[in-house]
């Protein structure tokens, strides 16, 4: 008997924290130069903005690269010795800053301090010939950070430190839209910690949560809880490591991270087999669910708009709830430390996170977590 249980969303007449969404995802990166070039490539960004010595910026490389709302930033220390060097030394390459759009970053950082959330930084503004951007933040999980982002009164290409970046090199989209949500990793015994984090500091709901009778194969277990802001438009889901019979998933990516992170980060599209087909041919590599996956599809999740064949060929899996369906697909981690990767998702009215594909995706995991030799 399933234990997943949804709850409303809150109430956002009453939100401290109005957010407009995520405004962008910062990757603390060995070499931002290559790393953008791989999301160029790849996945279909296109140059944005720039920050380092020639802007002003004396102790990293930062580019800003951008696909429809999607804003990725790649920065790399410049020498040893600081923040980001021991950040990157640590943890190899992963995300650092889940940026949030707000009206007010100095209120957004009133509300969420004194409701116990850990200062990153105190409102500050940050002025060029394009108008102020004003930036607050707080500590979440591990390294990571929630920047509170205020950019109203600016009219740049990103914000103040960076410089319009022109390449001529800018290959084709690949449909990817926005984040539609970035999931954390936290350690044994952690997951309500945050849960509570979400819910006091930043006024979070918990809308979903899966525990390991849902989350469990032979091997890997998990347990997850999914958090939303007021508008539903900001999702956190957290995961913790369940005790299974070797070795969770959720545990490899805590001793290769050396800490709690972000696992990965869900980018929505409009057409998925578009996106996934245009993806692979540019060389992501996603993971494979067996084919028989597909051989009782459609009695599980109903009619689908999709034929069959492009999604079996790709991979892509398809799960309902009581408001529709979607589909979603994961790539394999994105560095060569089991640790980061990314979900392309396309909803087609469901707001839930693909349960009825846990099993076959976590047994997909599990063999490459074979192959590492950590199960
Ligand atoms: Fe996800």
């Amino acid at each position: 008997m399933s234990k997943t249980s949804m709850a409303a969303a809150p109430n956002t007449q009453t939100d401290f924290l109005p957010l407009e969404g995520t405004d962008y995802v910062e990757f603390y990166v060995g070499n931002a130069k290559q790393a953008a070039h791989f999301y160029k490539t790849a996945f279909g960004f296109q140059s944005l903005a720039y920050a380092g010595p020639e802007t002003g910026v004396k102790d990293r490389a930062s580019y800003a690269i951008r696909q429809n709302k999607l804003t990725f930033v790649l920065t790399t220390p410049l020498r040893a010795g600081n923040p980001i060097a021991d950040h990157i030394y640590k943890h190899g390459d992963g995300v650092k800053v889940l940026a949030l759009r707000v009206q007010d970053a100095a209120k957004a950082w009133e509300e969420t301090t004194k409701r116990g959330g850990k200062s990153y930084m105190e409102p500050t503004r940050f002025n060029d010939e394009h108008g102020e951007v004003v930036l607050s933040g707080i500590h979440t999980y591990g390294e990571t950070v929630h920047l509170f982002v205020e950019r109203k009164n600016y009219t740049g290409a990103f914000m103040p430190g960076f410089k319009e970046w022109k390449t001529v090199y800018n290959p084709a989209s690949t449909g990817l839209q926005y984040v539609d949500h970035c999931v954390g990793n936290v350690g044994w015994n952690q997951m309500n910690k945050w849960v509570s984090f979400y819910e006091e500091v930043l006024g979070f709901r918990n809308i979903l949560s899966f525990d390991d009778n849902d989350i469990s194969t032979e091997y890997s277990a998990l347990m997850s809880k999914v958090m939303s802001n007021g508008n539903g438009f900001v999702k956190f889901p957290i995961n913790e490591p369940a005790e299974g019979k070797k070795k969770s998933q959720v545990e490899e990516y805590l001793e290769y991270y050396d800490g709690e992170g972000c696992q990965h980060v869900a980018l929505a599209t409009n057409d998925i087999v578009e996106t996934v087909t245009t993806l692979r041919d540019r060389g992501v590599e996603f993971l494979k669910v067996p084919s028989t996956y597909y051989d009782d599809l459609l009695d599980r999740v109903g009619h689908i708009d999709e034929d069959l064949e492009p999604l079996k060929e790709l991979g892509i899996l398809v799960d309902r709830d009581d408001e529709g369906y979607l589909l979603q697909i994961f790539t394999r981690p994105v560095e060569d430390r089991p640790t980061l990767f990314f979900e392309i998702i396309q909803r087609k009215g469901a707001k839930s996170f693909g349960k009825g594909n846990f099993k076959a995706l976590f047994e997909a995991i599990e063999r490459e977590q074979e192959l590492r030799g950590n199960l």
